[in-house]
């Protein structure tokens, strides 16, 4: 049975946790705040009109953005109350609930993004298996865009060799979705795989 992810034990202890970030997100749109930064990197990766999967998508604002850029966005997330306030507040791309360490969608995607730390918010006994996930729905020629930071428990070495040996291979690593490179003291992880 697939262990129940470290955000979902969080939103049970705190059942608040889901609104509250709900709202968090659209009082920062609502300032306008630039959330979009994740997507335009995914974007640029992409010919016009691609195939896109949110991986992790929480309430939205990353397949939003790719979605009013022309792509075909599918988000999947876990937490329902995450995926209720994308569908409202995000009409278009088609949202879904489900763990991504069970991700059985029948189709592949040009790029796959998984932005916001949420490899750090997986059971860590799924990580391998939804990095093999994410890699079975990657389009030949596809790849992976995913970011999370440092002190969160899973050291970038780690994931990286987890992603080596479900079939991923690095790309390009950097430290920020605006292309700084990565280094040795680089606090945060945007790591771009693909298929090896
Ligand atoms: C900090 S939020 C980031 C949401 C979104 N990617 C963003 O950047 O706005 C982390 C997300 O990871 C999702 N998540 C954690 N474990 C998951 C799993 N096993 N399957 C699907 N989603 C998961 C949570 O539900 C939550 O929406």
């Amino acid at each position: 049975m697939t262990e129940r992810s470290a955000w979902v034990r969080m939103t049970e202890q705190d059942p608040g946790h889901s609104t509250a970030y709900v709202e968090r997100f659209r009082r920062l749109a609502a300032e306008g705040f630039d959330l979009g930064g994740e997507a335009r990197l995914v974007d640029a990766l992409l010919p016009r009109g691609a195939r896109v999967l949110d991986a992790g998508c929480g309430p939205g604002r990353v397949g939003a953005v790719l979605h009013a850029a022309g792509h075909r966005v599918v988000g999947v997330d876990v937490d329902p109350v995450l995926v209720a306030a994308a569908e409202a507040d995000h009409p278009g791309p088609r949202w879904l609930v489900g763990d991504l360490a069970e991700l059985d969608l029948g189709e592949s995607f040009d790029a796959i993004v998984c932005a916001g730390n949420v490899m750090t918010f997986l059971a860590a006994s799924t990580r391998g298996t939804v990095l093999a996930r994410l890699r079975a729905h990657v389009a030949d020629g596809g790849r992976a865009a995913i970011g999370f930071g440092a002190g969160r428990g899973y050291p970038f070495d780690e994931f990286l060799d987890d992603a080596r040996a479900v079939g991923w291979a690095p790309d390009l690593l950097l430290s920020t979705w605006d292309l700084r490179p990565f280094t040795d003291r680089s606090d945060f992880l945007v790591a771009l795989l693909r298929p090896a």
